[in-house]
């Protein structure tokens, strides 16, 4: 044990005198950086500037603060994957002070690829040396309608395959090349971190090229991507076919009266469904209850609670069939089953990643009128995107055996009140890698799941769960110290109507109240097997 100290203290100390060599020798210059080759691309052109005491803005929901303050040396690489028709930027920023020693690619959103300097400048701030990738791609999160289709009216495969996969190797090559051509040292450590876009590309980083990476932070993964993404549009076929578009408002009515007869089935009245498994809440109960709208009272009708049962229960094939999950209960309406006036009345307004998935990738039409889809087309489309497009996107192969081989470590974390990516998507592929691998202990070593009650999307605290507050440090501690987590610290935003703390506990224990002590302290919690 002492001597194991020794070495890595030795160790630690080596570097450090190395880096510095480096710095004295003038190595560390922001002109003149070249990346070695990229196999299978082309560098195009490399451009690099030192930019001091700048600012990065915020820009909801992606970047919730200012960053100032930044002084980085940044690389633009601009490559051509061989036989493809693209143009990709990577974007690396290596701090001028103050470098951790480590390396971090940041991922994307929505449609983006990447989304540069609001992803890479609060990584930077904390001393990382970070890349983003476009992966060719327009970066725009919300509408792929630039590069989707080529001038022919085709899927544009190329720019498919990058943002499926592929830019996520590129950008490790690229940016772990360029920080050690600038440091004059290899990062120690190289890390990616995503949520939702970027959790996906951070569980391709896992499948398919498990030596990228020591350690990968995937949230609220985009994974399942053929099958979930058109279950998305699942609330709006429901609505459709009842000729009824109540207001997301009418609709998480019915939520609200879920949330209130389940709230305590974990022992703990906070406004959270933390026990999902058993509640069964029966949303025809809510009909008769009154739920404030715009400043009015509503009455919950039939319909409202139909529409709502049939949103939890999930897509289903004209013969009954289960085609995908529901959104669980706690989770907000107003993403997929989204409505707006249109002249006086309310008409569907589908969630755009279906919509232009169903629109550009299944019809290759950009005019197609996905709030027109019934229930048997949506099962057309449902194994269509299967068919078509599960090697390009999906992204949830369960042979995670690279990874353990590599001693690559991934922490996936996802909120079960998450509106817009069904968290049971992520528990299946969990089992789906215990079954590949020989059971949940072996998983363990190297994948850990957390599910946050009450968290919605990424985070981003619209829903009253406590959202886990620094999952990167446990993956860093997990890699570099060797020290796995068993259980992620976790604090409500700022907007919630109640402020607590919460254990959220490695999958598939669950975190339970004592049954003494302050209910709203993490302290009064453990990590346990069931309520
Ligand atoms: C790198 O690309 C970004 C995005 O296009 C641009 O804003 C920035 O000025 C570029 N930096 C350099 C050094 O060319
Ligand atoms: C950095 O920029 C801020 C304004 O954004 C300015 O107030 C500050 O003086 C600058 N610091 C340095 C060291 O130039
Ligand atoms: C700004 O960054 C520099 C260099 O990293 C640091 O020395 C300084 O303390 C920072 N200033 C503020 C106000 O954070
Ligand atoms: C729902 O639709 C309205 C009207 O188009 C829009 O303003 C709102 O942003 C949408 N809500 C979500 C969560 O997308
Ligand atoms: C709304 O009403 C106007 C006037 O009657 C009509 O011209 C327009 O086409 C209508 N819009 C839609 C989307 O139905």
């Amino acid at each position: 044990m002492g001597f194991m100290l020794f070495l890595l203290t030795l160790g630690i100390l080596f570097n450090s005198a190395r880096a510095h060599v480096a710095f004295e020798r003038g190595i560390k210059s922001c002109t003149n950086i070249k990346p070695s080759h990229v196999p299978g691309a082309e560098i195009i052109s490399i451009e690099s500037e030192e930019k001091h005491n700048f600012t990065v803005f915020a820009s909801s929901p992606f970047l919730l603060q200012d960053i100032s303050n930044l002084s980085v040396c940044e690389v633009n690489v601009t490559l051509t994957r061989t036989n493809a028709v693209d143009k990709v930027l990577l974007q690396i920023w290596l701090p001028l002070n103050n470098w951790n020693g480590r390396f971090m690619a940041v991922g994307g959103s929505g449609w983006a690829a990447g989304l540069g300097d609001l992803s890479l400048a609060p990584v930077v701030a904390q001393g990382f040396a970070a890349a983003s990738t476009n992966a060719g791609l327009s970066g725009d999160p919300v509408n792929p309608g630039l590069w989707a289709l080529k001038d022919n009216g085709k899927v544009n495969w190329d720019l498919l395959t990058n943002f499926g996969s592929r830019s996520v190797h590129d950008l490790a090559i690229v940016g772990k090349a360029t920080t050690a051509k600038y440091y004059g040292v290899a990062a120690k450590y190289s890390y990616w971190n995503g949520c939702s876009t970027g959790g996906r590309q951070g569980l391709v980083a896992a499948q398919k090229y498990p030596n990228d990476f020591d350690g990968i932070l995937a949230g609220s993964p985009a994974i399942n991507w053929v099958e979930y993404v058109v279950a998305e549009h699942w609330p709006q076929v429901v609505m459709n076919e009842a000729r009824a578009f109540p207001s997301p408002c009418e609709l998480d009515g019915v939520v609200q009266s879920a949330v209130a007869a389940c709230d305590e089935l974990d022992g703990v009245k906070d406004n959270v469904v933390t026990n999902l498994a058993q509640c069964k809440f029966d949303p025809f109960k809510a009909v008769g209850s009154k739920v404030q709208c715009d400043g009015k009272d509503v009455t919950i009708t039939q319909s409202v609670a139909s529409i709502v049962s049939k949103i939890w229960d999930g897509p289903k094939t004209t013969t009954g069939a289960h085609l995908w999950y529901g959104l669980p209960v706690g989770a907000l309406m107003d993403y997929l089953a989204n409505s707006t006036f249109v002249n006086g009345t309310r008409v569907g307004n589908p969630f755009f990643v279906s919509d232009t998935w169903i629109r550009y990738f299944l019809e290759a039409n950009p005019n197609f009128d996905s709030s027109s889809v019934n229930s048997a087309e949506l099962s057309v489309l449902f194994s269509e995107s299967s068919r078509r497009y599960a090697e390009a996107i999906d992204s949830a192969c369960p042979d995670l055996s690279g990874l353990r081989k590599s001693d690559g470590k991934l922490l996936v974390w996802h909120g079960e009140a998450d509106p817009i990516i069904f968290p049971q998507g992520t528990i299946k592929y969990r089992q789906n890698v215990e079954r590949a691998l020989g059971g949940a202990a072996k998983v363990d070593n190297f994948f850990r799941l957390f599910l946050a009650p009450g968290v919605d999307h990424c985070g981003q605290g619209l829903t009253p769960g406590a959202i886990p507050s620094d999952p990167l440090g446990a993956l860093v501690s997990w890699v570099e110290k060797g020290i796995a987590p068993d259980m992620l610290t976790a604090e409500t935003s700022p907007n919630a109507p109640a402020h607590f703390t919460r254990k959220i506990c490695r999958y598939p224990l669950v975190s339970k109240y004592r049954g003494y002590g302050d209910p709203t302290s993490l302290a009064s919690y453990n990590c346990v097997e069931g309520y």
